[in-house]
């Protein structure tokens, strides 16, 4: 028996040795934060209970794991502690009551978003930037000073006529959710892999040597505590926070102070509530006795503060099983794996399907068929597979194979990098429905009706070849089909001949080029003007363009030196789609970045856009610091709350209509 115990106490060891290196080095875990508490509880309890086995060396009393050989060594100006974590009401009155208690009195608290990014140290001397490090093993970190100068929210310099000669602050290395979608979007864009979520973009980041590549990574720093101070310190967490801001740091919006710890629970409530609606992920809230002197008489122990506590929020994670692994071909020709879920509701989402995106991914998991494994969502990024549960394979699971052949029109497929690819273009089946689809989608040429089901049943009956065809529908066959009424018919046919006419940009992004998505679409619309001269343009030409790299460019080019390719445009033409030219200038809106919230009143969403588009501005879903201006309609949320903190200038619909004229 306590030969057992000790065995699986080395086996915890190992294990959490090992993802601490994973997570600390390669800022890549292979398991869920939930999964490690798990492992790191069942250690500390089994340690607790047999003392005779417990050791120093033990990683359940160093915080992190050794600092990596490349980056410098610096020592922490004090160690950098870990917080304790509660998941329910009881425990956070339970820290409550112990706080009360080694205070003398009840204590009052400041609540924090707990913020999922990745730690840091910011030492400033004589008010200037001196160095910054990571966490490491909490006492050691790495020196990432020269990372930390490229992010927009680390002061260089303290914003005080008279700095203080040493300030310490800690923070958190974040990314916003709008900011990784973006960078997502430009990797995919670029044929590049995508990244699963913020954190790992900023491990990842902080990581990199080359700091330049950390400055093209839109990241952010809140700062939530002073670590050492050589003026007079506030006498409360709340006013450390106050005393930052003055100083030019950025402090997480949302926090709270509460008078008592019913109100930090019932903040608690609130921010879980509200999660989605940030445009950052939080995981929980922190919790912290206000007054530093109550602090001082808490104390703390080897490894976190007494006075403070993570109360986390439920998971956004589930476990389900993999019910098959197929390949789903994409637009491009990419085959990507996709495991179909048993269905589970992930924080109130019905997933069934998380994309694999490629076998390196499906390697790395490890993932088999009926395997189980955990479902994570964040914001509204799209769920993915974050682990499988190896403990409960029971031996019947199947590895995946990459079919050698193209499951829609059995071409052999080709490697490329991580991908493989049909190379059939149009000749597959699932590519040219792919591209009818995405030719009609939203963002594209915007025919509304035209959906992927439509796609399917029209192309199954031979009526659409190609996306020409669409133009070419006559209302006698659509009502043959089944379940095609007169008025369904005529809506369809009403949106193709609204989509006859069609901006350039939207033109270029529906025909699908390679590499070439609404953002570059647009940027080739602005640059040429008209269809032709996007046609007639050089590589040499397509280079000198900021945006566009030796692969894009070749990848137009390649795109309209394809016969088939020329003769679909053509055709499209003289089935009556007029490419409208781009107004390089003059346009009320032009160079303008406009967001849309709520909801509009006298007219459609994509109606709005489309104004916006030909007047020369850019509608885009999300609020950043670069928008120009917000449209509030009704029911506006946390877009209209994000302008108003930003300072984007809001009008409602009826100004936005009168701008329009
Ligand atoms: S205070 C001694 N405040 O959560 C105080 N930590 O699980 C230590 N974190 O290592 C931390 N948001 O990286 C604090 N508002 C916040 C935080 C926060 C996120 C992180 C921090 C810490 C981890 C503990």
């Amino acid at each position: 028996m306590a030969d057992k115990i000790k065995q699986r106490i080395d086996e915890l060891r190992r294990e959490i040795l090992k993802h601490n290196e994973l997570y600390y080095t390669k800022g890549a875990p292979s398991v869920s934060d939930s999964r490690y508490d798990e492992l790191m509880g069942e250690l500390k309890k089994l340690e607790a209970e047999h003392p005779e086995y417990d050791s120093p060396g033990s990683p359940s009393h160093t915080v992190g794991a050794p600092v990596p050989e490349k980056f410098r060594k610096v020592e922490h100006t004090a160690p950098m502690l870990s917080l304790e974590s509660v998941t329910d009401e009881e425990g956070a009155r339970h820290f409550d009551d112990t706080c009360a208690r080694a205070a003398g009195e009840k204590t009052d608290y400041t609540c924090e978003p707990k913020l999922d990014g990745i730690s840091i140290e910011l030492v400033y001397e004589n008010g200037m930037f001196a160095r910054g490090s990571t966490r490491g093993d909490g006492r050691t970190g790495e020196d990432v000073t020269l990372n930390l100068k490229t992010i927009g929210t680390v002061p260089q310099r303290i914003n005080s006529r008279n700095a203080p000669a040493l300030l310490a602050v800690r923070g958190e290395v974040m990314m916003h959710i709008s900011d990784f979608q973006e960078l997502n979007r430009k990797q995919a864009e670029s044929g590049k892999d995508v990244f699963a979520n913020p954190r790992n973009v900023v491990a990842g980041s902080m990581r990199q040597l080359d700091y330049r590549i950390t400055a093209e990574r839109k990241l952010r720093v809140y700062c939530y505590r002073i670590l050492e101070f050589s003026g007079a310190m506030p006498p409360t967490q709340w006013e450390a926070l106050e005393l930052l801001k003055e100083y030019g740091f950025s402090v997480s919006p949302n926090i709270k102070r509460c008078g008592d710890i019913e109100e930090a629970i019932r903040y608690h409530h609130e921010m879980e509530k509200g999660r989605d609606s940030l445009d950052y992920e939080i995981d929980g809230i922190v919790i912290k006795v206000n007054s530093l002197k109550h602090q001082a008489a808490l104390g703390t122990r080897t490894n976190n503060p007494k006075w403070s506590v993570a109360y986390k929020f439920k998971p956004r994670k589930e476990v389900t099983r993999v019910d098959n692994i197929v390949v789903q071909v994409g637009r491009t020709g990419v085959v990507t794996p996709l495991a179909l879920l048993n269905p589970v509701e992930v924080g109130g989402v019905t997933v069934s399907r998380a994309t694999l995106h490629n076998m390196d991914q499906v390697e790395r998991l490890g993932i088999k068929i009926g395997d189980y494994v955990k479902v994570e969502r964040a914001g509204d990024v799209i769920p993915y597979v974050s682990e499988v549960m190896i403990g409960k394979r029971t031996g019947g699971e199947k590895t995946f194979r990459m079919p050698e052949k193209c499951p829609s029109c059995g071409t052999k497929l080709e490697k490329e990098d991580v991908f493989w690819r049909c190379p059939a273009g149009l000749a597959c089946p699932a590519q040219l429905k792919e591209t009818m689809i995405h030719y009609s989608s939203k963002g594209a040429v915007d025919i509304e009706g035209f959906s992927e089901k439509t796609v399917n049943l029209l192309y199954e009956k031979g009526m659409v070849k190609g996306i020409s065809d669409i133009y070419r529908l006559k209302k006698e066959d659509l009502l043959a089909l089944e379940g095609w009424k007169e008025k369904k018919t005529d809506n369809l046919l009403k949106a193709i001949e609204e989509a006859r006419k069609v901006p350039l940009e939207r033109f270029l992004c529906g025909l699908g080029i390679r590499n070439v998505g609404k953002h570059l679409a647009r940027v080739l619309a602005d640059k040429y003007g008209s269809l032709d001269k996007v046609m007639a343009a050089t590589e040499e030409d397509l280079l000198r363009i900021n945006e566009i790299g030796p692969e894009i460019a070749a990848s137009i080019r390649h795109f309209f030196s394809r016969e088939k390719n020329l003769k679909e445009i053509e055709k499209l033409r003289e089935n009556g789609v007029v490419i409208q030219d781009r107004k390089s200038v003059g346009g009320r809106l032009s160079g303008k970045k406009i967001v849309f919230t709520g909801s509009l009143e006298t007219m459609s969403r994509s109606e709005a856009q489309k104004m916006v588009e030909a007047e020369g501005g850019e509608a885009l879903s999300s609020v950043t610091s670069e928008t120009d201006l917000v449209v509030a309609g009704e029911k506006a949320g946390s877009k209209l709350k994000k302008a108003r903190e930003k300072g984007v200038k809001v009008i409602d619909e009826k100004e936005f209509r009168k701008m329009m004229g």
